[in-house]
């Protein structure tokens, strides 16, 4: 019997990915960067069965059936069409995020997928070529086989998109939940609506590749000053440009706004204090490891809180 279990981590853009170039290979229109984190890890298992004619999914001890069934399915006939198989597998998957509440446990998700799924098959599959398999499942998910900090290269095809390792200065993340709730409107529904019908999305596609190159500029300088900056403008540009679709979605709540307006609170008294957040309402104030304690405490008031640092890239697990 063959089998395989993996490890990954979600990761939490500092440049933003919104919009496809490619729906189908997932190629984005600008390139990301984001901090892997060292907590809310999934465990994938993968084994090969072959006896069965479908493949079958468990996730955290339920079988999944429906979108996440079909999605997971899709994501294997990748893999074995990299590995000349037709042989169906079972994956069990455990993740210790709560799904869907914006700590994209689809970037967890697919990497550790990507890693089980291509060991069990036979694949020995290096860095880059993770990352562009882990990306035919979520975007996101190339950047979480990298360790720490990953800068995402939009690509032009599936051999150019993938992510990669970049040195940033050490930074923590207070992560708020405001609200656990499920989201409105997922990622990729939001996206399409951006891209057909936001007057703005011109200007987000050619302001975020150059965001980004500023982005890597802070970062080879070790400017964490720079970096806080960027993140939180970047994040207010693209939920500005995801709030001018039609019909609009907004996807920050009361108690998240309230949140950047603390961290600007704590930046005027020198706290180091710059928020970003995701496809829903919980949001992450990045800090130094310095600052974590008193920013997790000034924002407490807004939700629950827990302060993450940079964590390993997608691994094997025994
Ligand atoms: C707001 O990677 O979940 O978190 O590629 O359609 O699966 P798909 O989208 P996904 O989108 C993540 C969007 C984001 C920003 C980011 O992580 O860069």
């Amino acid at each position: 019997m063959r089998t395989a279990t993996a490890r990954a981590h979600p990761n939490i853009a500092l440049v933003k990915y919104w919009g496809k170039a490619d729906e189908e290979l997932i190629l984005p229109v600008a390139g990301s960067m984001s901090m892997t984190l060292d907590a809310f890890a999934t465990t994938t298992t993968v084994t090969l069965d072959p006896e069965a004619d479908e493949d079958s999914f468990v996730l955290n001890g339920s079988p999944a059936t429906g979108t996440a069934l079909a999605r997971t399915t899709r994501f294997l006939d990748h893999v074995r069409e990299l590995a000349g198989s037709r042989e169906r597998a079972h994956v069990d998957s455990m993740n210790e995020a709560p799904t869907a509440a914006g700590l994209a446990s689809s970037a967890s998700g697919f990497a550790a997928l990507a890693l089980a799924a291509s060991r069990a098959f036979g694949l020995a599959l290096d860095e880059r070529a993770l990352s562009r398999l882990a990306r035919r499942g979520s975007g996101s998910a190339c950047r979480s086989v990298v360790d720490r900090y990953a800068v995402w290269h939009a690509g032009t095809d599936d051999e150019t998109s993938y992510a990669e390792q970049i040195d940033a200065p050490d930074l923590r993340l207070v992560i708020v939940t405001v609200d656990g709730a499920q989201k409105a409107v997922s990622s990729r529904e939001g996206m399409r609506r951006t891209a057909a019908t936001s007057p703005f999305y011109d200007a987000w596609i050619t302001s975020t590749a150059r965001t980004l190159e500023e982005m890597v500029r802070a970062c080879a300088a070790g400017d964490p000053t720079r970096i806080g900056e960027i993140t939180e403008s970047h994040a207010l540009r693209m939920h500005a440009v995801i709030a001018s679709s039609e019909p609009p979605v907004r996807y920050l709540a009361p108690a998240s706004v309230a949140v950047f307006d603390t961290a600007a609170a704590l930046r005027a008294q020198g706290v180091f204090a710059h928020t970003t957040a995701d496809a829903g309402p919980n949001v992450c104030v990045l800090t130094t490891p310095a600052d974590a304690e008193r920013v997790a405490e000034a924002v407490s008031a807004h939700g629950s809180v827990r302060i993450v640092g940079p964590g390993p890239g997608a691994h094997l697990v025994d």
